[in-house]
């Protein structure tokens, strides 16, 4: 068994890599050589990447394509989108290519408030606290202003600060719950210093204050933290158009396809199983852009999910309607999203992003990455009730496989060229790849490869 480390943040990139591939590899010359294989060639830009996180060895490469084609609110973008999985590029440009011409996706922001909250605990009158809450209320704005000045400046700051009463659910519970506005940042350090600032503020005020007792004055502050439940920062994207013109010449009438598609939707709101796979899909595409725009997307997702269960049930993110012969289709998600500060000035992919999609602001960031998922998600049921997605998928894992096989480029091409004819499988790929090779199985291949 390893032995523990103590202090192993403090060795050297180098000795760092020595204690793991001495703990954990057989092949150390190897594990080494793979970690500096994945190393960037400018040691400039090798620094910028290892001060991002702590104890860093290498780099984590993610592909990055591009989606184009996306008509939103008029204006004609090409979405950056970071994703190892295959076939959400595709479906976003299929979706994309769709939408153009039938008016592209037009989209509203339905507010960008966040939220964040000062968990405390207080044994003592309640309504003496709330009284004394109002009268020094204007305190907390006046203590903060060092960290607000800027933010204001820019047309933020924070918006309204409430007293909670949660002590129905946890015995002497309470919170500070402040609304904020940060503009183009995503903001979580103002906030979160902001809050820290309305702990010290409040305990002060109650210490000084002779309205309490001595065992009122104990006040337990629990923690100080914005929340990533943002459903004051809401974005709608939609796209529309006569049903006619969802006639695509495949065999599925307008009328049949708006139905099976219909029914897919409704299915996803009603039933917890199918949401999760079809959120999952819209996550998709609001994910790849949201890495490729250097933002958070673990705080995007667990946004996202828990607005899906807003109204007890775990559902849909999409919803569709057709009224008057006009079919619309739509998403509504919280996207608390910066175009500012983090790593959107560090990561030079991150810059470039921004610079492809024309230095958007976090508004129309919002906008751009609600279309992103509602595209996915349009593509993917649009597969799903048609065709099935194994077509297009395998299509695409076929890439994956062959690279696997280490096939050369005229490889490739001769077995992409007879897989249009034929059900791609693994077994049916590293079939064909054997014939052409002129090798009997997958053992002497990886000899004589
Ligand atoms: C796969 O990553 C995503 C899908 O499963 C989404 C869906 O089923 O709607 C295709």
């Amino acid at each position: 068994m390893t032995n523990p480390i103590k202090g192993f943040s403090k060795l050297s990139k180098k000795a760092k890599i020595e204690w793991i591939v001495n703990q954990y590899f057989d092949n150390k010359e190897e594990a080494i050589a793979l970690l500096e294989s994945y190393w960037h060639d400018e040691a400039k830009t090798q620094q910028l990447h290892d001060d991002f996180i702590e104890n860093t060895l290498s780099n984590f490469y993610t592909p990055y394509g591009v989606a184009p084609n996306f008509l939103i609110d008029g204006k004609m973008l090409a979405i950056p989108m970071a994703i190892e999985e295959s076939s959400v590029v595709a479906a976003a440009s299929k979706s994309a290519s769709f939408w153009l011409q039938r008016g592209g996706f037009k989209t509203t922001i339905q507010a960008t408030t966040k939220i964040g909250h000062v968990h405390f605990m207080y044994k003592g009158d309640v309504q003496k606290l709330a009284n004394f809450f109002e009268q020094i209320k204007t305190q907390f704005w006046s203590d903060t202003q060092d960290i607000t000045a800027n933010m204001e400046a820019r047309g933020g700051g924070i918006l309204k600060i409430d007293l909670k009463d949660k002590s129905a659910e946890l015995a002497n519970y309470f919170q500070l719950e402040a609304r904020f506005e940060t503009c183009d940042s995503m903001g979580a350090n103002f906030i979160n210093s902001c809050l820290e600032q309305f702990a010290k503020t409040l305990q002060n005020a109650v210490n000084q204050s002779d309205l309490f007792s001595d065992a009122e004055k104990q006040i337990q502050i629990v923690m100080c933290i914005l929340s990533n439940y943002t459903p004051q920062c809401v974005v709608k994207a939609e796209v529309s158009c006569p049903i006619a013109q969802l006639d695509e010449g495949n065999g599925v009438s307008p009328e049949e396809f708006v139905e099976k598609f219909s029914r897919a939707v409704r299915i996803a709101e009603i039933e917890p199983y199918r949401a999760t796979t079809h959120n999952k899909g819209i996550m998709n595409g609001i994910d790849a852009v949201v890495v490729a725009t250097g933002n958070d997307y673990r705080a995007i997702e667990a946004a996202c999910h828990t607005y899906a269960a807003k109204d007890g049930k775990y559902q849909s993110l999409t919803h569709c309607e057709v009224k008057n012969g006009i079919f619309k289709f739509w998403i509504e998600v919280p996207l608390a999203l910066g175009t500012v500060g983090g790593l959107t000035s560090l990561h030079p992919m991150v810059k470039f992003s921004l610079d492809l999609l024309g230095r958007p602001n976090a508004q129309q960031l919002m906008s751009i990455i609600a279309a992103s998922g509602l595209a996915q998600n349009f593509a993917a049921l649009r597969a799903l009730v048609t065709t099935g997605i194994q077509k297009g998928h395998m299509k695409m894992h076929l890439l994956n496989i062959l690279n696997q096989l280490e096939a050369t480029d005229t490889e490739k091409e001769q077995i992409v060229d007879h897989f249009k004819n034929n059900t791609v499988t693994h077994s049916a790929a590293v079939a064909k790849f054997c014939e052409i090779r002129g090798v009997k199985n997958p053992e002497s291949l990886s000899k004589n490869a």
